[in-house]
């Protein structure tokens, strides 16, 4: 996210780092191993025989999975796609770099909007105002602003399914420039409610119909904001005294990427939940532990607070205890309670990537601040046999943090209580304290801090896992190899035996993003160079999707090494070659985030988040004129600019990406 704070252009808040831990690892080491340095420098993709040695196999070969792929992550297709050719998995001619406030993809494919923010959720609902004079109440109508994450739930079998299903999807933010006719100066409850109501989930049934997809009416069609009642299960129980506070337990918000879980049910993420609360008391301080999440008096400059007590940190300050989890919806119960899973930890989740390995859950999730951590879930015993119990397999497991060491092997150090560092005799009194604060838990284990861990996806070819570090300071170990690190790189690993539950694996980078105009070391030209990896995901053929998030006081800026780059994009890479095509570009002030395809790979779901944003490059909304940097996608000259989920079809029919 690159949130405008008080209407002008900031840095992403993720950008600064609350890691004041001291976990260094191998900085010592670092010198010594001058080797790895050429390795990342050798092209997209890394010789990996030149430093794994006698590892488990070359990472990105699609070696037999021995644990065995499992049909149900966020990466499976369960058509009958077209085979790719045996000359690699790209067919499409590349995308050059531009500026256009447009989507733009290659020849013989169509872009389409479909359920821009403001959508009314039923054909009698409120209709959309292009002025922002829709209320609150409208608005918890109305599908939500800023779209990030999102899955797609097939209903049918077989081909029916590639033609009918629910898009479920998450609303990171809101503008407050864009979000109400007048700004926020003047900060009023019903602004605070129509701030709720634009985020969190929403669930849409979407069919194909003559050529086109459109939304249709659906008992299934539902909004989850940050007013919807939630539970909360796992270790961290509803009853636990941290989380009572003066209001019932209720919303979810800066849900970010997602989940979709082997059972069939969505998980939204929540990430920069410390900004939205705030508080006037001069008296008030943050405790370590609201530090180390970020947590200040003056949050993003939201300023909720001030209408709403419920965002007091002072007034309120277990509020903040409900936040930074992984959220389970049923999309097919429209009148299921949000659960609240906290066996899954408690911090800025980016992202939930599910994936089955020996019968047991795992879950990767990036902790996206400069300096933060990745984690892994894994579930207790078979997720049928705990389903077959009658329990959730998320409340029972392991939770995992990432050591990456520079001789390109890694540890799963687990966060549970009585174990290393963390006993009673070192202050931890449960594993419920261990999941409140997650941070401090993995920083006394000593975790790796990255350069801001965003999505991760499995290759279903081999199960080999892949993170994007989106940018950063560049900090210490190879696994951060550039310093400081404005363009942000793609790592992998392969778990041991290909065992996504294993507690040990060996990584390498698949690629330094960047321009090599600007940084010699980078391996890309105008067909591919990009900037900010963010959302990464697998689609059913081993197709490896990147969509890119250069902040908006960076993009298109000279100055700041980006001016070739053009727009925030999309591409695809194949991972057995390296070989990354730029495949579509979206419109400024834009990032490219969630993406999900039909099982049958011929029509692709993206979302274009927080077009017309504030940038230093293109100028500042204002109230009078909301349309200063974009005015996609409905170019409405009375207008503004709306996130929108954008639908990708080929137009002879095939599979995406050939
Ligand atoms: Fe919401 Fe880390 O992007
Ligand atoms: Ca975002
Ligand atoms: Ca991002
Ligand atoms: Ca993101």
């Amino acid at each position: 996210m690159s949130i405008d704070h008080d209407n002008h252009v900031h840095t992403d808040p993720d950008d600064i780092s609350s890691n004041t831990s001291g976990n260094r690892p191998f900085r010592e080491v670092l010198a010594a191993r001058a080797g790895r340095r050429d390795i990342v420098r050798g092209g997209t993709v890394i010789a990996a025989a030149a430093f794994l040695g006698a590892a488990a196999g070359t990472l990105g070969a699609d070696a037999p999975a021995s644990a065995g792929g499992n049909g149900h992550g966020q990466g499976h297709g369960h058509g009958k796609p077209d085979r790719p050719s045996r000359r690699g998995l790209l067919g499409f001619d590349p995308v050059l770099p531009n500026t256009d406030d447009a989507i733009t993809v290659p020849a013989g494919y169509t872009a389409d909007v479909l359920i821009p923010w403001g959508t009314p959720l039923r054909s009698r609902g409120p209709a959309w105002r292009a002025d922002a004079t829709n209320t609150a109440a409208e608005q918890a109508e109305q599908v939500g602003s800023h779209h990030d994450g999102m899955h797609f739930f097939p209903l049918g079998r077989g081909p029916l399914g590639s033609r009918r299903g629910l898009l479920v999807l998450n609303h990171e933010y809101i503008d407050r420039t864009l979000l109400y006719p007048d700004g926020d100066a003047e900060m009023t409850r019903e602004k605070v409610d129509k701030a709720l109501a634009g985020h969190g989930v929403s669930v849409v049934e979407v069919e194909l119909s003559r050529g086109r997809w459109r939304n249709v009416d659906s008992r299934f069609n539902r909004r989850v904001t940050g007013t919807t009642p939630v539970a909360f299960s796992g270790p961290v129980s509803g009853r636990h005294p941290a989380l009572r506070s003066n209001n019932s337990p209720m919303g979810t918000l800066n849900n970010c990427s997602h989940g979709a879980t082997p059972w069939g049910t969505y998980v939204a993420c929540e990430e920069n939940w410390n900004g939205y609360f705030g508080t006037e008391d001069p008296q008030w301080s943050p405790t370590p532990e609201q530090a180390r999440y970020g947590v200040n008096a003056a949050g993003f400059g939201y300023r909720w607070h001030l209408a709403d007590p419920r965002f007091d940190v002072a007034r309120n300050p277990n509020e903040l205890n409900r936040f930074g989890w992984l959220v389970e919806i049923d999309p097919m119960n429209p009148r299921s309670t949000p659960v609240k899973r906290t066996a899954l930890g408690r911090f800025k989740h980016e992202g939930a990537t599910f994936w089955e390995s020996r019968g047991r859950v795992v879950v990767y999730s990036g902790d996206d601040q400069d300096g933060d951590y990745l984690y892994k879930f894994v579930g207790d015993g078979s997720w049928r046999m705990q389903r077959a119990l009658g329990r959730s397999p998320l409340d029972h497991g392991t939770l995992y943090v990432a050591r990456f060491d520079d001789d390109g092997k890694g540890v799963w150090l687990p966060l549970k209580h009585g174990k290393g560092p963390l006993t009673r005799a070192n202050g931890w009194q449960d594993q419920a304290d261990v999941l409140l604060r997650t941070r401090e838990a993995a920083d006394a284990v000593g975790a790796t801090p990255l350069d801001r861990p965003e999505w991760v996806a499995v290759n279903p070819k081999n199960n080999d896992v892949y993170l994007t570090l989106t940018n950063g300071t560049g900090w210490p170990g190879e696994v951060n190899p550039r310093t400081p690190n404005p363009y942000g790189h793609i790592i992998r690993w392969r778990e041991r035996g290909c065992d996504n539950t294993a507690t040990t694996f060996e990584w390498d980078v698949f690629v330094l993003a960047g321009d090599p105009a600007y940084d010699p070391q980078v391996q890309l030209d105008e067909t591919n160079i990009f900037g900010s990896p963010d959302g990464i995901w697998f689609d059913g053929d081993g197709r490896l999707w990147i969509q890119t998030d250069v902040s908006n006081s960076t993009q298109n800026r000279a100055d700041r090494g980006h001016d070739n780059i053009g727009n925030n994009a999309m591409l695809a890479a194949d991972p057995r070659t390296g070989e990354i095509r730029r495949f579509l570009v979206g419109p400024r002030g834009a990032e490219i985030t969630g993406v999900v395809t039909t099982p049958d790979q011929r029509t692709m779901f993206i979302n274009v988040q927080h077009p017309g944003e504030s940038t230093t490059y293109w100028g500042t909304p204002t109230p009078e004129n909301p349309r200063a940097v974009s005015n996609w996608p409905d170019f409405d000259p009375a207008g503004r600019p709306r996130s929108s989920t954008v639908v990708i079809r080929k137009a002879d029919g095939g599979v995406i990406g050939t």
